[in-house]
């Protein structure tokens, strides 16, 4: 289970005003949620495949008015069978973003993301592998909040909604929009696909590290975004 799902319906605050849109110009701009920690455009390395890794989990995009977006994740995954197993993922990604008539928004990578996981209970409790989904938004919404100003709604494939995004900058925020690293070749799903771990440089952390880190957000308040 994932907790953000319960957090982002009391996240999504009444808001004054509404659009629906198919248009994709009023994506543009760079959008973070929460205390917009999680900001595209300085999460990633992706030469080196390292995170720079945000004081607090969150989603951010950016989508430019040329039609490539850019995406990071930071978040904590929890199981209800085994509370103390809480997974950490920061997902990194980048592509071209296309917004389909029928209002559903597609997401499609350039083949050089990747991601961390910290699973403190898992044989292999760090690693870090491609991330290379093609992501479908089922719709989205635009609202104009009188404090926030713009707020973006996005709605997975499934209708869950994502924590609303707020509008950092009204332009994008990302890293150059072309392949950033290389990857040798098409990787087959049906194989793990895990890179060196630990061995490319990317930063280790150690399980006790993961829950420590996961308590102080626990600390802060069960109202830290946990997308
Ligand atoms: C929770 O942990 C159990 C036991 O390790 C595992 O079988 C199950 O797939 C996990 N569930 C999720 C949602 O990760
Ligand atoms: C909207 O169009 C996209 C792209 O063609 C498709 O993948 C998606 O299933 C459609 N959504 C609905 C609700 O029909
Ligand atoms: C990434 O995914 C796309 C769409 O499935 C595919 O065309 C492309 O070959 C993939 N790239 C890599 C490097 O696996
Ligand atoms: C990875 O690359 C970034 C950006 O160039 C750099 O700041 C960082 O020190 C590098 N990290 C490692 C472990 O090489």
């Amino acid at each position: 289970m994932f907790i953000y799902s319960l957090l982002t319906f009391a996240l999504a605050a009444i808001p004054s005003a509404l659009s629906q849109s198919s248009d994709p110009t009023v994506l543009v701009g760079t959008w973070s949620s929460g205390s917009g920690a999680v900001v595209t455009g300085q999460f990633a390395n992706p030469a080196n495949m390292t995170f720079n890794y945000p004081l607090t989990a969150g989603v951010g995009f950016a989508f430019s008015d040329d039609g490539y977006y850019e995406l990071a994740r930071y978040r904590f995954n929890s199981n209800g069978s085994q509370p103390a197993c809480i997974t950490g993922v920061l997902q990194w990604s980048h592509g071209k973003y296309v917004v389909e008539t029928n209002g559903s928004l597609t997401l499609h990578p350039l083949g050089d993301g990747f991601q961390q996981v910290q699973d403190p209970c898992a044989a292999e409790s760090n690693f870090i592998e491609d991330y290379n989904i093609t992501e479908l938004f089922d719709h989205f919404q635009l609202f104009q909040d009188p404090t926030d100003g713009p707020k973006l709604h996005l709605f997975e494939f499934d209708g869950t909604p994502v924590a609303p995004l707020f509008q950092l900058y009204s332009t994008p925020n990302m890293l150059p929009t072309e392949k950033l690293r290389n990857v040798s070749s098409v990787l087959d799903p049906s194989t793990s696909n895990l890179l060196a771990l630990n061995n490319n440089g990317a930063r280790s952390w150690t399980p006790s590290g993961v829950v420590s880190l996961v308590g102080s957000v626990f600390a802060v308040g069960l109202s830290t975004l946990f997308y």
